[in-house]
């Protein structure tokens, strides 16, 4: 039972209204095994429209338990409810829910947690304990009210006034002593801190001083396991670490720090949390732990090399190694060519030059009913012109169409989607997260992608997959899946700004029979538009 209701939440000596879900925040986690059938009933009693996305769930044959607005359902209005009914299928490990219409996941989020099925045990070693770890940010005015605004002159807020851990900005900020999060740790023991970065904007760096972490899943999928002083994780991301408390009893700091290499003032708020060990006075000044510097690329490049899919037989990596479609996507920010928008001035992104309107009622009841005239299935397989794009800038590749467009894509077809960053206005790194899938990262680089040279480093043994990818700055990114699950599926950035700018499209995987053949029925409560 989730209630979506308001309550007064105070941080950094400001105190204000905010949306939660019974009244936490960060909302509560919902505990789940392997093989469920879950429901979730949701009401709404706040004033905004609301839906609720289970970020990484597969949502088989069954996209009306999805969640994005106007993509998989209407939003939930004041006053009503709807329950998510889904099954969570040969899944275990970490990932989260979230609010996904306007900002309201800024304060609408938890974890999802999945057991493995009884009798599983953890391919690592069985942890004493585990914590779940929410990176978040806090801003002291109403978020939506500050997009609002923003939207007015083009530019919604980028910077949140803090960063924080489980809701808490830590002792770097004022009016900390209630705001901060402990986990207390007994020495000799080994934890399971299950990380999951809900920041609205931020890829973000995570350290705890003097102990080392080994990284053993992302994305609710295991990996080889590596030891590491600090992990990378993007919005949309989880990472699930084992920290083996071995150090002299102490009070350690958590910390979290943006990875930010755009050319834009940094936003470098730390948040930090304490790893607390038993016994230890809460007067004993905790150390801060070495985080790499907010533009350490080398770092990033060098952690995300390193991740990789665990790829026993009880749990392969099926990476597909013919490829049905090759889709290559260009991301484009840039100017918005409507006339109304500010003259022309106001910021847009694009992939392939198309910037995603959002339609007014959901694709997937378009789709499933036959609606026409609510989107278009003619979403270009490549950008309109070939151009260097991490090179200069021209004129030409600036232009930006709007449009509701989508690509259609064959039921269990595999498909091969190069995303391609551009040097166009603004250069950042982008986490594109793709609903109803896992994929698999076969390869990355920086500069333009090259097939010619970059295929043949594809790693097609034991690729990372995960459903939230960083497409690095001024490079491109590889992944690959087999379309086996059918229906309407959002692809979107994670960074909520450049979301709300158009980068966004989604996917039809359909088999030609027809969305009745393979997609479930809708619920009956279905929110209506
Ligand atoms: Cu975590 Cu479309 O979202």
């Amino acid at each position: 039972m989730m209630t979506i209701q308001v309550k007064n939440v105070s941080r950094l000596c400001h105190a204000k209204p905010i949306v939660t879900v019974n009244g936490m925040y960060p909302g509560p986690t919902l505990y789940v095994q392997e093989g469920d059938r879950v429901l979730v009933n949701v009401t709404n009693h706040a004033k905004y429209n609301i839906s609720i996305h289970w970020h990484g769930l597969r949502q088989l044959h069954n996209g009306w338990a999805d969640g994005p607005a106007y993509i998989t359902q209407c939003p939930i209005k004041t006053g009503n409810s709807y329950v998510y009914d889904f099954n969570v299928t040969e899944q275990r490990g970490t990932l989260w829910w979230h609010a996904h219409i306007f900002w309201l996941r800024a304060t609408v989020h938890g974890a999802i947690v999945i057991m493995p099925k009884q009798g599983t045990p953890f391919p690592f070693p069985q942890p004493y304990q585990e914590t779940n770890i929410i990176l978040g940010e806090w801003w002291n005015n109403d978020i939506e009210e500050l997009v609002k605004q923003g939207n007015k002159l083009g530019l919604p807020p980028n910077a949140s006034n803090a960063h924080t851990i489980n809701g808490k900005p830590g002792p770097l900020f004022p009016s900390y002593e209630k705001h901060t999060f402990a986990m207390e740790v007994e020495q000799g023991k080994t934890y399971l801190l299950r990380i999951i970065n809900a920041a609205i904007d931020d890829e973000l760096f995570f350290a705890i001083a003097g102990h080392n972490m080994t990284v053993v899943e992302i994305d609710a999928v295991y990996t080889k396991p590596f030891s590491t002083n600090a992990i990378l994780i993007g919005p949309g991301q989880t990472t699930n670490v084992l920290v083996q408390a071995t150090k002299a009893p102490n009070r350690y700091f958590m910390a979290a720090r943006p990875f930010m290499d755009a050319p834009l003032p940094i936003d470098n708020k730390t948040a930090t949390a304490i790893l607390q060990y038993k016994g230890v006075p809460t007067t004993v000044l905790p150390t801060l732990p070495l985080l790499p510097a907010p533009n350490d690329t080398a770092f990033a490049l060098s952690y995300n090399a390193k991740l990789r899919s665990l790829n026993t037989p009880q749990y392969p990596a099926n990476v597909p190694q013919q490829v049905d479609r090759h889709l290559f996507y260009t991301i484009g920010l840039g100017k918005n060519p409507c006339p109304t928008c500010l003259n022309g001035t106001k910021v847009t992104a694009s992939l392939n030059n198309i910037s995603f309107m959002m339609p007014q009622i959901g694709l997937l009841q378009a789709y499933y009913f036959n609606i026409t005239g609510v989107f278009r299935t003619d979403f270009p397989d490549k950008p309109p012109i070939p151009f260097n794009y991490t090179g200069a800038p021209l004129t030409a590749n600036l232009v930006t169409n709007l449009g509701t467009r989508v690509s259609k894509i064959a039921f269990n077809s595999t498909v091969e989607l190069v995303l391609q960053d551009t040097n166009l206005l603004i250069v950042e790194s982008h986490p594109f997260h793709l609903h109803g899938y896992n994929f698999f990262v076969v390869g990355t680089g920086i500069g333009n992608f090259d097939p010619k040279k970059d295929l043949a480093k594809f790693n097609l043994v034991d690729p990372p997959e995960r459903n939230t990818v960083g497409v690095p700055t001024g490079g491109w990114t590889a992944i690959r899946f087999r379309a086996d699950n059918p229906g309407v599926w959002f692809m979107h950035c994670h960074l909520e700004l450049h979301t709300s700018w158009g980068l966004k499209t989604a996917f039809v995987v359909e088999d030609g029979k027809g969305p009745d053949q393979t997609v479930l029925p809708p619920p009956k409560d279905l929110p209506p538009c």
